[in-house]
C-alpha cells in the first residue's frame, strides 16, 4: 500500500501519480488534499509519514510546490527517510543507498510526466543493503540520540 499526499502546489502531480498507480494495479491510500484550494502541507505530511512509520503503508509519496516543505515535515516523524528528488539518478540512489521510504516531489519544479517517471523508479528500486545498511542504521541512532 502506497501512501499519497499533497498540498495545492502538488495536486496535479499527485493526480498523475494516482492515475499511474491505478493503471498498474498498485494499491494506494490518498491522504489528500482533494482540491486545488490552498492548504497547509504539515498535517498531510504527518499523516502520510505516520502511516509509513507505523507500517500501514510500505512507502509514501508527498507532493507540494517544491517537495521541500513536505520532506522537512515528514522527516520529523521517527523512522522516516523522506527525500526530495528532481531527477532519475537521485531517485534511484535514494532507494539504493538511503533506503528512503517517502519520495517528495515539487509541482512547481518538475512536470507530471517526470513525476510519474520518478514514482515508477522509486517504487521499483530495492535497497542495496551491505555497507549502506550501517549508514542507514546510523541515521536511526542520530534520531535516538545515540550518535
Ligand atoms: C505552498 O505555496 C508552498 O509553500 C508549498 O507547496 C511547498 O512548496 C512548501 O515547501
Amino acid at each position: 500500500m502506497i501512501a499519497l499526499g499533497c498540498d495545492h502546489g502538488g495536486f496535479g502531480l499527485k493526480n498523475a501519480i494516482k492515475q499511474y498507480l491505478e493503471e498498474n494495479h498498485i494499491e494506494y491510500k490518498d491522504f489528500g488534499c482533494m482540491t486545488e484550494e490552498s492548504v497547509n502541507y504539515g498535517p498531510i505530511a504527518a499523516q502520510v509519514a505516520r502511516s509509513v512509520a507505523g507500517g500501514q503503508c510500505e512507502k509514501g509519496i508527498l507532493c507540494c510546490g517544491t517537495g521541500i516543505g513536505m520532506s522537512i515535515a515528514a522527516n520529523k516523524v521517527k523512522g522516516i527517510r523522506a527525500s526530495v528528488c528532481t531527477n532519475e539518478f537521485c531517485t534511484e540512489m535514494t532507494r539504493r543507498h538511503n533506503d528512503s521510504n517517502i519520495l517528495c516531489l515539487g509541482g512547481r519544479v518538475i512536470s507530471e510526466e517526470m513525476a510519474v517517471k520518478l514514482a515508477k523508479i522509486y517504487l521499483e528500486t530495492p535497497f542495496d543493503g551491505g555497507r549502506h545498511a550501517l549508514r542507514v542504521q546510523q541515521i536511526s541512532q542520530i534520531e535516538n540520540g545515540e550518535l
